[in-house]
């Protein structure tokens, strides 16, 4: 049974993460709060405010280093890919679900769990609300950074057009996230995650985001 979540609950909720983000990143999850909230009338009306959980949830574990991440890992016997400081940026995703666990009692939901999860690097098949939690992400307002700004337009001004398919501009703007971020990963020659390019080949491949 899906349990609800109610106003006063995410007002309390937004509270409790506060100590967990440094302030930048608490604005950004508010930012991130109202996008998933917009982007959940949109596409999964029935499910805004588990949304608005998820993304208030989706980085409590980001102003952790590398031996705090390594320490909840082995905690929770979560796997470590072989090169962990070339991958401090995907920890985050791995580790928050573990301390959603741990700390936020009412909020070990399957579905807020791998909306966090998967938000950094996407996974093949993945469901309309892990994308909510995605885009929102990468799209929400306070978002300065060139591509944020090109892929919120990207996908506003396509959903807005005449006869806009909502599904299919979904889908196209999965796929353009990817690539962007694809690109920046090789221009950083950093390590491209596997589950991002299997994200990418799914979208790409004409696939809509599952619908649970
Ligand atoms: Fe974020």
């Amino acid at each position: 049974m899906k349990l609800h979540y109610t106003e006063e609950m995410l007002t309390e909720l937004r509270e409790k993460i506060r100590p967990y983000l440094k302030a930048k990143r608490y604005q950004h999850t508010l930012a991130v709060e109202k996008e998933a909230a917009r982007l959940g009338e949109i596409y999964l009306p029935d499910d805004v405010n588990r949304l608005r959980a998820a993304a208030l949830l989706h980085d409590i574990t980001k102003k952790l280093d590398l031996s705090e991440h390594l320490q909840i890992c082995s905690e929770f016997d979560i796997i470590v890919g072989r090169f962990p400081e070339k991958e401090m940026k995907l920890f985050h995703s791995k580790t928050a679900p573990a301390v959603i666990e741990r700390d936020f009692e009412g909020y070990f939901d399957e579905e807020i769990l791998s909306g966090v999860r998967w938000h950094t690097t996407g996974r093949d098949s993945m469901t309309v609300f892990e994308c909510i939690v995605y885009l929102a992400d990468y799209i929400e307002e306070t978002r300065t950074f060139g591509d944020c700004i090109e892929l919120r337009n990207y996908f506003y001004s396509m959903l807005e057009s005449e006869n806009a398919d909502k599904d299919e501009v979904l889908r196209l703007t999965m796929v353009r996230s990817f690539d962007m971020t694809i690109k920046n990963l090789i221009e950083e020659d950093s390590l491209i995650d596997m589950d991002t390019v299997s994200a990418r080949n799914y979208f790409v491949l004409g696939n809509n985001p599952v619908l649970e």
